[in-house]
């Protein structure tokens, strides 16, 4: 089977269990599933982190097939964020990762009015959270724990799209400058000369200066988490392809040839390219996230280069495809072996973002994708 067809055998095989499993679970936002049943975070935790990738989905299920049943449920997630977006202590950076693939994408497909206003209400918060000393996007309140007022944390990279759709959208060049503040700053102070990046950068909110790194939801300090390296390289190429700064496509490819270096033989990713080695933790959203990263970057280095990131994107698609899929119609998720932090106390179930990516990488391939970031 040549690469094409294997994508479309894929492809094939996603619509099947979608058309499933979106009628199962047509007025929940899943994150995880419990005996391959899907929770639900629109009951008890709206403003959560990833409450934007199921309507993500469906709304590339609505893409690829024109299917209403994808439409409706998408509709229906966004209005349930709204929620999230009148709770002021609920909003935090990750705007990007709950607007882009609902509210803007609802516009971009179907140019209703209410979903801009959503989008723009987003992208205004999101600008808000700029600090101007030190030039870093706050990532979180002080929910809880305090201290947080300087952090920023290299996630944030996938965020900054929407402040870029702000900008096309308005006009306002403010969204444009605060994008690439922050991505000049994290190509400063989160990328290390080998590629590898920190998770989490601490500033003196009041002076900006530099305080410390940490390990974040990687192994420790220095280590290399690899969804981190996943959101690096992908983040820097999508600001590549909102700003054609030339710096931000080199940096993709400088984090995406480490990544690339660091895949072992089995091509299953680790939590962390540098946890023990006898650990042999995986997180399986890493592989997917980094494969629509490299299928982005191929498109925009000269021919000769295309080939390396195409192949390492195909490589990690395959493996998943084969080992790390779950095929079967009674499982609501399809990736497995996902992980949301190497020190959690629970590692290797689904995650509904494994999912999404891995649906959008296959659409990158069969030319099916809605752009969302
Ligand atoms: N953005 C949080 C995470 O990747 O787990």
């Amino acid at each position: 089977m040549d690469e094409l067809q294997w994508a479309g055998a894929v492809s094939e095989k996603i619509k099947k269990k979608l058309e499933i499993t979106a009628r199962r679970n047509a007025h929940k936002i899943p994150y995880t599933t419990k005996d391959g049943v899907f929770d639900d975070k629109s009951k008890d935790e709206i403003c959560w982190w990833t409450n934007g990738f199921w309507g993500g989905i469906m709304w590339q299920m609505y893409h690829a097939t024109g299917n209403e049943l994808y439409l409706n449920i998408a509709k229906s997630n966004e209005k349930e964020l709204d929620r999230n977006l009148m709770d002021a202590q609920g909003m935090d950076h990750d705007s990007g990762f709950k607007w882009l693939p609902t509210a803007v994408c609802d516009y971009r497909i179907t140019g209703d009015l209410d979903a801009r206003n959503r989008g723009l209400l987003a992208a205004g918060n999101l600008a808000g959270r700029f600090n101007p000393a030190g030039s870093f996007i706050r990532a979180w309140n002080d929910n809880g724990d305090a201290g947080k007022a300087g952090w920023a944390i290299i996630d944030c990279m996938m965020n900054l799209p929407l402040l870029y759709w702000a900008y096309a959208e308005t006009k306002d060049s403010r969204f444009q400058q605060i994008a690439a503040a922050h991505a000049d700053m994290a190509e400063r102070y989160f990328v290390r000369p080998d590629g590898s990046v920190n998770h989490i950068v601490a500033f003196d909110p009041v002076s900006g200066k530099f305080v410390e790194t940490f390990g974040g939801q990687g192994y420790a300090a220095g280590s290399s988490w690899t969804r981190g390296q996943a959101w690096a390289l992908y983040g820097f190429i999508l600001s590549y392809i909102h700003t054609k700064k030339e710096s931000y496509l080199d940096t993709a490819k400088h984090v995406a040839n480490y990544f690339i270096a660091n895949i072992g033989p089995d091509a299953l990713i680790p939590v962390d390219f540098r946890q023990p080695e006898e650990c042999g933790l995986e997180d399986s959203t890493a592989s997917a996230i980094a494969a629509c990263g490299l299928l982005e970057i191929e498109k925009y280095v000269p021919q000769n280069e295309k080939h390396i990131y195409h192949q390492a994107a195909i490589r990690l698609l395959q493996v998943l495809d084969e080992k790390r899929c779950n095929w079967e119609e009674n499982s609501d998720n399809i990736l497995e072996k996902c992980t949301g932090a190497f020190h959690d106390e629970e590692h290797e179930y689904s995650i509904i973002y494994g999912d999404y990516y891995f649906i959008e990488a296959i659409w990158k391939l069969t030319g099916q994708e809605i752009f969302i970031w």
